[in-house]
């Protein structure tokens, strides 16, 4: 089998669910390519921080926490960078500048013009691969949906409700972090956060916002530092953006709404579609991760109809076509993704490819004009 020779920059909370979908490659017994963790960079390494890694990886041939010094190594041919968002755009573009294929994380910039920054690096290095992370599109129930939109099933799409929903920010005693500040998570707040996420499978669909208008909630404007004293926080916490899409397809223009909220009391990590259509509709919930809700209409009665998905995805897996399937599966299925376009140099279907730099550009324009329209209280144009 092929291999592809690995640098993680950033080994938090995501740099270790890629060391773990590499160390289970063996479970995706058709791909012809595999990755290989050669080095990694944490800002601490300090042993309790990274033997994790180390005790778990044995291909590990460098540890270090200079970012540059793992870039200049040239054992490394990709790098997976998994780090705050005020880093994002120098390292990826220091990455490119190195020569390293990138998987980068969400929202690839801490702001539209870091993103551009970004995508002017990309386009300077057309022979890098280059995606950015987001699993959800990998689920199997949202990956028929996916063939649903191939096969032109929806008819005239009347509307889309995208959201992601989490709640721990409910509670006020929860103590601040990176992804509560400005400085280290952007002024996007929730959206640069959770937004990508619901933003990537409409925008692969070829709906995209040509309007928005914007309300965004700044519920708990102070937090808890953590060593006793409570200090501001300025991010938003939940957002709702209701967009004039365009269906890039038939020209067609429709209501698109998406919904980012920290503090959504109940929900843990509720990643939802919703697609209504003049022929077919389509629900999904990762609440539900292994349900799809579809309504098919020929005439007649209209009949919501429950198909259990099981582990119907892209890339053959071992586990049992019966078996549920879950957010590490998923997050294993994005990495075949992205192993298996490097290789062949195209996505195995439309919506088994993961997400493109361009595609990130379309989340800063839409983040941005968001912001805008809520300072202005009207709706703020995108695209004509
Ligand atoms: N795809 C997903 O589902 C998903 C989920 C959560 C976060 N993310 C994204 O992943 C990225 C990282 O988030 P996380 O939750 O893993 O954060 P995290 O705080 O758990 O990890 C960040 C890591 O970056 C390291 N770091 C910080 N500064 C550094 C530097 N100068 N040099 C080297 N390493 C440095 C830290 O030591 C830490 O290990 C963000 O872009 C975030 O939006 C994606």
């Amino acid at each position: 089998m092929k291999t592809l020779r690995f640098g993680i920059i950033g080994c938090g909370m995501m740099g270790r669910e890629f060391a773990s979908a590499a160390a289970r490659w063996f479970h995706l017994p058709g791909m012809k390519v595999r990755p290989e963790i050669v080095a990694i960079c944490r800002r601490d390494i300090s042993p309790e921080s990274i033997n994790w890694f180390t005790d778990n990886i044995p291909t590990i041939r460098q540890v270090t926490n200079d970012y540059r010094a793992l870039l200049d190594n040239p054992d490394v041919e990709a790098v997976y960078i998994s780090v705050p968002h005020n880093l994002h755009q120098e390292f990826y573009c220091a990455a490119m500048e190195a020569g390293k294929h990138l998987m980068g994380e969400k929202p690839f910039g801490i702001d539209k013009q870091a993103g551009d920054t970004i995508i002017a690096c990309v386009r300077k290095r057309p022979e890098l691969f280059v995606r950015c992370s987001s699993q959800f599109m990998f689920f199997p129930a949202v990956q028929r949906i996916g063939r649903m939109v191939e096969a032109d099933a929806f008819g005239t799409i009347i509307e889309v409700n995208a959201g992601f929903l989490h709640s721990s920010d409910l509670d006020p005693a929860k103590p601040i972090n990176w992804k509560r500040m400005v400085e280290y998570n952007g002024e996007y707040g929730c959206m640069g956060d959770l937004g990508p996420h619901i933003c990537s499978f409409p925008f692969r669909a070829g709906w995209l916002p040509v309007n928005v208008r914007a309300v965004l909630s700044n519920i708990m404007p102070q937090r808890p530092d953590g060593k006793g004293t409570m200090v501001p926080c300025r991010t938003w916490d939940n957002a709702t953006l209701l967009c004039e899409a365009r269906d890039a397809n038939s020209g067609n223009l429709f209501p698109l709404t998406l919904k980012t909220q920290r503090i959504s009391p109940g929900q843990k990590n509720n990643w939802y579609l919703e697609i209504l259509g003049t022929k077919a509709c389509a629900k999904f919930s990762t609440n539900n991760a292994n349900t799809l809700e579809i309504l098919e209409y020929t005439g007649g009665e209209q009949r919501w109809q429950k198909i259990e998905t099981g582990q119907e995805v892209p890339f053959a897996s071992i586990t049992h076509s019966l078996f549920q399937f879950g957010v590490s599966d998923a997050i294993l299925q994005m990495w075949a993704g992205f192993l298996y376009e490097f290789d062949e140099g195209r996505p195995l279907t439309r919506f088994s490819g993961c997400v493109t730099a361009e595609e990130a550009t379309l989340w800063h324009q839409l983040f941005t004009a968001a912001l805008e329209s809520h300072k202005s209280g009207s709706v703020v144009t995108i695209s004509k």
